[in-house]
C-alpha cells in the first residue's frame, strides 16, 4: 500500500497533487488545438437534438453534487438554458417536471451511488435523456446511461474526493462550451477565450501546489485544531465552492462546519460568531467583490478570525482579513477549479493536526452503494 501511494502519506495528498494532471488529461481529448473550440466525439447524439434542450436537471451526490452546483452557474452563463441541481436521494422520489426537452445530467465518481443510479432509472422510465459524468468506465451508470462524458482522473481511492471533483468541473465547463457552441449562445471569440484560460488551468493548479503556498494553508489548518466550529462564507460561485469546502473538513477532520452565503449571514448565522470563530471567506468574483468585503467586515466587528480568498493582485481585501490566500487569476467563472485546491489541503492538514486517518473517516464509505 505504502507504494502505490507513490511517496505521500496518504491517498488523498496524491490525489491532491495528481490534480494538474487528472484536469489536464479530461481536456486534453476535448480541445481543438488549431480552433480553441470544443469536441466531444463520444456524443452520440446530433448536436441538432443537444440543441432542442431547454431544461436541464443535473444529479448527483456529495462532492458530485457540489460539482454540479458549478456546473449549473456556468450551463446558465454561457447557454441561458436553466438548469435546477439536485441531491439525487431526494430527486428520486419527487415527481420531476419533464418534458420531452429535458436532459439529465448525473455526475457520479463511482459511478454505482445507489441513489444516484435510482434517479438515472427513473428518469429513463419516464423516457428522458440521461448524460453521466463519470469516472470509471463500465460502471453501472456509465453503462445504463444514454451518452457519457468520462473523467480521466485515474482511480480516487481515499474517501474524501479531490481530484474527481476538479475533474468534474472541468467537464462541466467543456459541456457547457460545447452546448454554448450548438445554440450558438457565445461567439467563437468568447469560446476561444476561455479555451486558453481553461488550458492554462492545470499549471495554475500546480502553482497553488507549491510548498511555499501550502504551508501558508497548514500554518492556519494547525491554529483550527481545537476548535468545534469553522464558517465558510462566499457568493454565487464561491459559495458553491464554500459548500464543497465545508464537507471536506467536515468530513476528515470531525469539526463541525456550514457554508453560507455570505448575504444571509445576518438571518441566522452570524449569531455564532464571536471572538476568535474562523471563518473562511472566498472572495473572488469581481462583480460582488464589494458585497463580500461588507459581509466581511460584519464577521470581522464579532471578532471572528478570518482567512480570506482572493485573487492575485487584489490587495483590498487583506485590509479586512486576517490572512489572506492569493489565487493566481483566471476568468471568474473558472475560479473554483482553483479555490478548492487550498480548501482540500485546509481539511487534509487538519485532519493530520487532529492525528485522524485521513483516508478512512469513521461511518464514511468511498462509495454508497445501498441506499
Ligand atoms: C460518498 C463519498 C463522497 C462522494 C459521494 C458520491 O459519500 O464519500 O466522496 O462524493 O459518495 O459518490 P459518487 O461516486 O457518486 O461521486
Amino acid at each position: 500500500v505504502q507504494a502505490e501511494k507513490g511517496g505521500y502519506d496518504s491517498f488523498m495528498l496524491k490525489e491532491i497533487y495528481e490534480q494538474p494532471q487528472a484536469v489536464r488529461d479530461t481536456m486534453g481529448p476535448r480541445i481543438d488545438q488549431a480552433q480553441k473550440r470544443i469536441v466531444l466525439p463520444e456524443l452520440k447524439m446530433s448536436d441538432a437534438e443537444l440543441a432542442t434542450y431547454d431544461r436541464i436537471y443535473i444529479v448527483a451526490c456529495g462532492t458530485s453534487m457540489h460539482a454540479g452546483l458549478v456546473g449549473k452557474d456556468v450551463i446558465e452563463k454561457w447557454t441561458r438554458v436553466p438548469v435546477e441541481v439536485a441531491v439525487a436521494s431526494e430527486f428520486r422520489y419527487r415527481d420531476p417536471i419533464y418534458t420531452d426537452k429535458t436532459l439529465m445530467i448525473v455526475i457520479s465518481q463511482s459511478g454505482e451511488t445507489a441513489d444516484t443510479l435510482a434517479a438515472l432509472r427513473e428518469a429513463k422510465k419516464s423516457n428522458v435523456k440521461v448524460m453521466a459524468i463519470t469516472n470509471v468506465v463500465g460502471s453501472s451508470v456509465a453503462r445504463e446511461a444514454d451518452e457519457v462524458l468520462f473523467t480521466w482522473a485515474g482511480p480516487e481511492v481515499a474517501v474524501a474526493s479531490t481530484k474527481a471533483y476538479t475533474s468534474q468541473v472541468v467537464t462541466l465547463y467543456l459541456f457547457a462550451l460545447y452546448l454554448a457552441e450548438v445554440k450558438g449562445t457565445l461567439p467563437a471569440d468568447e469560446v476561444a477565450n476561455v479555451v486558453e484560460h481553461l488550458q492554462a488551468i492545470p499549471g495554475k493548479i500546480a502553482s497553488m501546489l507549491e510548498e511555499s503556498e501550502a504551508a501558508r494553508v497548514r500554518e492556519f489548518a494547525e491554529s483550527i485544531r481545537e476548535v468545534s466550529s469553522v464558517f465558510f462564507i462566499g457568493r454565487s460561485l464561491d459559495y458553491a465552492v464554500s459548500l464543497e469546502g465545508s464537507l471536506k473538513l467536515k468530513e476528515i477532520s470531525y469539526i463541525h462546519s456550514e457554508a453560507y452565503p455570505a448575504g444571509e449571514l445576518k438571518h441566522g448565522t452570524l449569531a455564532l460568531i464571536e471572538e476568535n470563530v474562523p471563518v473562511v471567506a472566498l472572495a473572488t468574483q469581481p462583480d460582488i467583490f464589494e458585497k463580500m468585503v461588507s459581509n466581511i467586515v460584519e464577521v470581522k466587528a464579532r471578532g471572528g478570525h478570518i482567512l480570506g480568498f482572493a485573487t492575485e493582485g487584489d490587495k483590498d481585501l487583506a485590509k479586512a482579513v486576517d490572512e489572506v490566500i492569493y489565487m493566481p487569476s483566471t476568468l471568474p467563472m473558472l475560479t473554483p477549479i482553483l479555490t478548492v485546491i487550498p480548501l482540500q489541503l485546509l481539511a487534509y492538514y487538519a485532519s493530520v493536526a487532529r492525528g485522524l486517518d485521513v483516508d478512512k473517516p469513521r461511518n464514511l464509505a468511498k462509495s454508497v452503494t445501498v441506499e
